[in-house]
């Protein structure tokens, strides 16, 4: 299926490894020119690289830069030889939050999760939305978590920051942009093979004295599909969202977790 996306410009966040990374390989195989972003240069060039080498990538161009910062977005933005702000699709993505217990964090770490996973989210769809609905077309996919539809109790950090910007996302996805092709979607994954996931686990071994190894393979076994998902998994929905296809596909949540969400809505 032809995605009807090639040539455009995409923005995706958090873009060096894990989830990010497999988002902007699915949209390199389609022919989307990228501004990747991550904060640590080393792993950003490499990313860059392999996905320069694929068939039929477009353009991919590195910014190594924090997304959670207002100088570190008008870097992307304003890239030499970039797109500026004429941005068609835009992936949300940042590093999650600590786990932990809700008695040891202060207002300075409400205010970081916030930031990273609430406030900057919202600060790129401003930037970026108005010119999406000025072209017609525009697909915007926040990368939350299952926790926003079943709390995760180390995760209180990110259960609380990601509920308010679905709570925005919802409002604004079903107001005037949604008559202007712009779509607004949040992409939930479960358990995934990445850094992040692997730190998560090894927090909560360490919580209930066991080892790392045997709370993975619980979490494997939780799991109706037996296994944890891929970044190719979920860049390939990713992409989807992104189509043109994709176009009757707005203000949703969208679970990809093997199965595991174990409700009917
Ligand atoms: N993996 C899972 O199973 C899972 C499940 C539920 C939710 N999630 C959420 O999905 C998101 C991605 O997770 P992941 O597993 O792909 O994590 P990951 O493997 O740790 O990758 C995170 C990526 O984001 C970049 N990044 C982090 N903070 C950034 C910032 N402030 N500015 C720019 N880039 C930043 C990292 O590079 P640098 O560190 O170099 O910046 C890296 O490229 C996270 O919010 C995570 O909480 C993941």
């Amino acid at each position: 299926m032809d995605f009807g996306i090639a040539g455009k410009w995409a923005l995706v966040c958090g873009a060096s490894k894990g989830l990010g990374f497999g988002c902007a390989r699915a949209l390199a195989e389609e022919g989307v020119n990228l501004v990747i972003l991550a904060r640590t240069e080393g792993p950003l060039q490499e990313a860059a690289d392999s996905l320069r080498a694929l068939p039929g990538a477009g353009k991919v161009i590195a910014v190594a830069a924090d997304v959670a910062t207002p100088e570190g977005r008008a870097a992307a933005l304003s890239v030499p030889g970039g797109p500026g702000d004429a941005i068609d699709i835009l992936l949300n993505n940042a590093g999650g939050p600590p786990p932990g217990d809700f008695h040891d964090w202060d207002e300075s770490d409400w205010q970081a999760a916030l930031s990273a996973n609430m406030l900057t989210p919202i600060a790129l769809i401003k930037a970026l939305v108005d010119g999406m609905a000025t072209r017609g077309f525009g697909r915007i996919v926040n990368v939350t978590s299952v926790s926003v539809k079943a709390p995760i109790a180390n995760l209180g950090l990110s259960n609380g920051a990601r509920s308010g910007l679905t709570g925005f996302v919802a409002g604004i996805a079903r107001g005037p942009l949604a008559r202007q092709g712009v779509t607004i979607n949040n992409l939930l994954p479960g358990a995934f093979a990445t850094d992040r996931l692997i730190a998560t686990i090894a927090n909560e071994a360490q919580g209930k004295g066991l080892a790392a190894d045997a709370v993975l393979d619980d979490r494997r076994e939780s799991i109706p599909a037996g296994r944890l998902g891929t970044p190719d998994e979920f860049g390939a929905v990713f992409a989807f969202l992104c189509s043109r296809q994709a176009g009757y596909i707005n203000g949703q949540n969208i679970l990809c977790d093997g199965g595991a969400y174990p409700g009917t809505h």
